[in-house]
């Protein structure tokens, strides 16, 4: 069973979202991220709490295929880059799942039309592939950008929409800073109960 948070489009919260995943979920990572920001993380985390996470970088799409091969069957997430490439391509025919983080926001809206195009390639490949929309860094104040992108998400076929949504909480950031999640960072936070609201959800679809 493969996961990857993917979208074309850079900044929308992949690895913050596949490290706290990663974390709760006690899953590996492949990271396909070209600042790698989880390899840093599970760096960070276990420089300060000794607390190891499993992270592989490909170095190319050889690498990525050959790891693949070794670890089949096996519960990994991919932080897919966010641009698109043969590696960021791949992780999308092999997944059975993705998820894409959203904001509520026009712009966001864009982002996603691109972002269905690749989708809706890698479909032809994977016809197994479910997709599924996460909003996320959403602002409580905006009810109606928020509104206008369900109604979006809810008019394509490609996609379904998560109901769980992770609001904009300066503990993911933090957290990230840590080297932890945001459950570990903060166990009675919003954003723990956000993430753990969203984890429930995402088990229902494996
Ligand atoms: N729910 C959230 N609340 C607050 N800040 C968030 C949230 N999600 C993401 N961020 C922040 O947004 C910024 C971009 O997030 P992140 O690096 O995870 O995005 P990305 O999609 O992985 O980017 P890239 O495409 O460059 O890899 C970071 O500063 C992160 O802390
Ligand atoms: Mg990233």
């Amino acid at each position: 069973m493969i996961i990857t948070i993917a979208h074309q489009k850079g900044g929308v919260g992949k690895s913050t979202i596949a490290v706290n995943l990663a974390v709760e979920m006690e899953l590996p990572i492949i990271d396909l991220d070209s600042q790698n920001s989880c390899y840093l993380f599970s760096r960070i985390r276990e420089k300060n709490h000794g607390k190891p996470l499993e992270v592989y970088t490909p170095g190319n799409l050889s690498e990525l295929k050959e790891f693949l091969r070794t670890r089949k069957g096996e519960e990994l997430l991919i932080d897919s880059g966010g641009y698109d490439n043969d590696l960021n391509r791949y992780a999308l025919v092999v997944s059975d799942l993705v998820i894409t983080p959203v904001s509520p926001s026009q712009i966001e809206v864009f982002g996603l039309e691109k972002f269905l195009k690749i989708l809706r390639k890698a479909k032809q490949y994977n016809p197994k592939l479910e997709a599924y929309v996460l909003i996320n860094n959403a602002d409580s104040r905006s009810l109606s950008e928020i509104r206008d992108l369900e109604r979006f998400i809810e008019g394509e076929d490609l996609f379904q929409l998560l109901n769980s949504k992770l609001f904009r909480r300066v503990d993911f950031r933090r957290a990230y800073q840590n080297g932890l999640s945001v459950c570990e960072y903060k166990p009675n936070s919003k954003a723990c109960r956000e993430l753990r609201a969203l984890i429930k959800e995402i088990k229902l679809h494996m």
